[in-house]
């Protein structure tokens, strides 16, 4: 973990205010945040997940859809089992059942812009990894549980958790480890200009 964590810690940041917070649980540790995060789903005192806006735009909406669509799918739960959904949201608290999961914070009083610098560490965090035939699953699920996580983890008031990440060994056989998410065209999200002469 400490080379990982120190290779990512080479991602550029703007102005390299290098704005990144982790917290790297295992063990007994891990297992009482899973155990807090679990009774707070439960008990129903997070706000409502708010990941995305509401009303989502149409092209965003629609991927979602197909997110979900493939996503419980490969899982074999229908849409409309409820319960069913709930025990898989549930797993994320639980790092999926692997041994090392990562919270990562980040100063609330930093605009967006620093955010990205954030999304970039984490992102490398999970090429260090790979890079050593580790296996990693980035999680906003943890977001709207700040309130228990900051408690447990005894974060300083000034920071907010922005996101969890899941690492180990990946279970190839899993077939929602298989299942194929695919990616827009290239013409729809790329505007490649100027390269004709
Ligand atoms: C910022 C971010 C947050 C995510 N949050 C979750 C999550 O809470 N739970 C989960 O199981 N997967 C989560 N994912 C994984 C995405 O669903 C997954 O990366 C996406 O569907 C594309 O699939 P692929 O990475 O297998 O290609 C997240 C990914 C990112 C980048």
């Amino acid at each position: 973990m400490e080379e990982i964590l120190t290779e990512a810690a080479c991602a550029p940041s703007g102005a390299n205010i290098q704005p990144w917070r982790v917290y790297v649980v295992s063990g007994e540790v891990k297992d009482g945040l899973t155990h807090a995060l679990v009774t707070a789903s439960r008990a129903g005192v997070a706000p409502a997940p708010a990941h995305f806006p509401d009303p989502l735009p149409h092209m965003f909406r629609n991927r979602l859809q197909d997110f979900g669509a493939r996503y419980y799918a490969s899982l074999g739960i229908e849409r409309s089992d409820t319960a069913a959904r709930t025990r898989q949201t549930e797993r994320n608290y639980a790092f999926f059942g692997a041994p090392v999961g990562l919270i990562f914070s980040i100063d609330r009083r930093l605009k967006p812009h620093s955010w990205i610098d954030l999304g970039l560490f984490a992102q490398t965090v999970m090429l260090a990894a790979k890079a050593r035939g580790i296996d990693t699953c980035p999680q906003v699920a943890f977001a709207q549980f700040h309130e228990p996580i900051a408690s447990y983890l005894q974060m300083p008031q000034e920071e907010i958790t922005a996101f969890g990440m899941s690492m180990g060994y990946g279970d190839t056989q899993a077939p929602v480890n298989r299942a194929a998410m695919p990616r827009v065209r290239l013409q729809d999200f790329a505007q490649i200009l100027g390269f004709a002469g």
